[in-house]
């Protein structure tokens, strides 16, 4: 195994999209999907089949992932937020069990809760356990049809109603979703609140608690006190070497006004390629696409990498 390599978990059509107000017609998802394919990222989130009514953007997921264009070295993972969720997803893939329509979609799925009990409840209208309950399982059964789990813990940074978080809850909900079986864990800085030193207290609370490496886990950093690159830097330093990302910088938190994107996947990889970290990715392609979606949804292209490589 190359460790110089950081994998990259291309957001942009899930995390990215999720808070867009004017619905994005499925045929630009599938052709955001398309051509994240071709840019040699190997993790494209791809939807969620979660409720309409809580995130209707992504009411259209199953046609999403029926639609995209599949490549067979990249996972497509889509999240689930309980049961009715993962049985949507068999249902589509069951399609696939005679093999006439080629190869299944998907053999991912990524799971979410909260570090916080009050985001807990805004994002899934339930507690931190009761969630836990739901979710593993979610995650047995879906391991036992054959699919993998990611997991994910909202605001290990900082929460839009509770403040500060403790790290010590961080450690303790990553421990459970690990125990279900969760192959990797995302510690998702939600609203963009952490600067590097936070990031680094959730991540090593987690070791803690969990005893395993930090290849265990990800970082998903959101840009919007500009600390996003920083933060994601100084975890691949710490030894986590797999990074969530937008291109375009795409995204927002419904429950945090004035919370901006993902950090953009162009930014990461510039600075991941210039600290001499490889990400079989092509930034040119990275850059372009960046601009096109931005384009294509009425929005300012958010990647300062992306928009200084198109001025030059
Ligand atoms: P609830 O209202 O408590 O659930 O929501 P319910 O069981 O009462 O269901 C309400 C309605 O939704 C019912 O329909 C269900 O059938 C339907 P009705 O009877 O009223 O017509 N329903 C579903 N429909 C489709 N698919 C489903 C599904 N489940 C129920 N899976 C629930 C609970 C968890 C469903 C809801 O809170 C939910 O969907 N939440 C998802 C929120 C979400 O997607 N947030 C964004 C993703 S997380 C994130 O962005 C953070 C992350 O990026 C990391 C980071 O940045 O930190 C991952
Ligand atoms: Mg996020």
């Amino acid at each position: 195994k190359n460790p110089n390599f950081v994998k990259i978990v291309e957001v942009s059509p899930r995390d990215g999209l999720q808070n867009e107000k004017i619905i994005v017609p499925t045929a630009t998802k599938i052709e955001l999907i398309r051509r994240l394919t071709e840019t040699g990222v190997p993790v494209i989130e791809a939807g969620s089949f979660v409720s309409p009514k809580w995130v209707p953007q992504m009411g259209d997921t199953p046609q999403v992932v029926a639609g995209m264009p599949i490549h067979p070295s990249i996972s497509y993972p889509v999240l689930v937020p309980n049961m009715r969720g993962l049985e949507g997803l068999q249902k589509l893939l069951s399609k696939y069990k005679d093999g006439s329509k080629g190869t299944p979609p998907t053999d991912e799925i990524a799971i979410f809760t909260a570090a916080s009990e009050s985001f807990c409840k805004a994002n899934t209208n339930c507690t931190i356990a009761e969630s836990l309950d739901r979710l593993s399982e979610v995650t047995s059964r879906a391991i036992a049809s054959g699919l993998k789990v990611r997991g994910y813990i909202s605001v290990v940074a900082g929460c839009p109603y509770e403040g500060k978080v403790d790290p010590e809850a961080v450690g303790r909900v990553s421990k459970a979703l690990l125990d279900m079986g969760c192959y990797e864990i995302s510690l998702g800085d939600t609203i963009g609140a952490g600067t590097p030193s936070v990031m680094e207290h959730a991540l090593n609370s987690s070791l803690k608690h969990t005893n395993v490496s930090p290849e265990y886990f990800a970082a998903h950093c959101h840009d919007t006190m500009n600390t996003g690159l920083a933060n994601v830097l100084h975890m691949v330093k710490l030894g986590v070497r797999t990074v969530d990302s937008a291109v375009g910088g795409l995204g927002g938190c419904p429950y945090s006004p004035g919370a901006t994107g993902n950090i953009d996947t162009e930014s990461v990889v510039f600075a991941l390629h210039g600290e001499g970290y490889e990400t079989g990715t092509d930034l040119d392609k990275l850059v372009d696409l960046g601009d096109w979606i931005n384009k294509e949804i009425g929005r300012n292209n958010a990647s300062n990498a992306g928009r200084a490589i198109l001025a030059q």
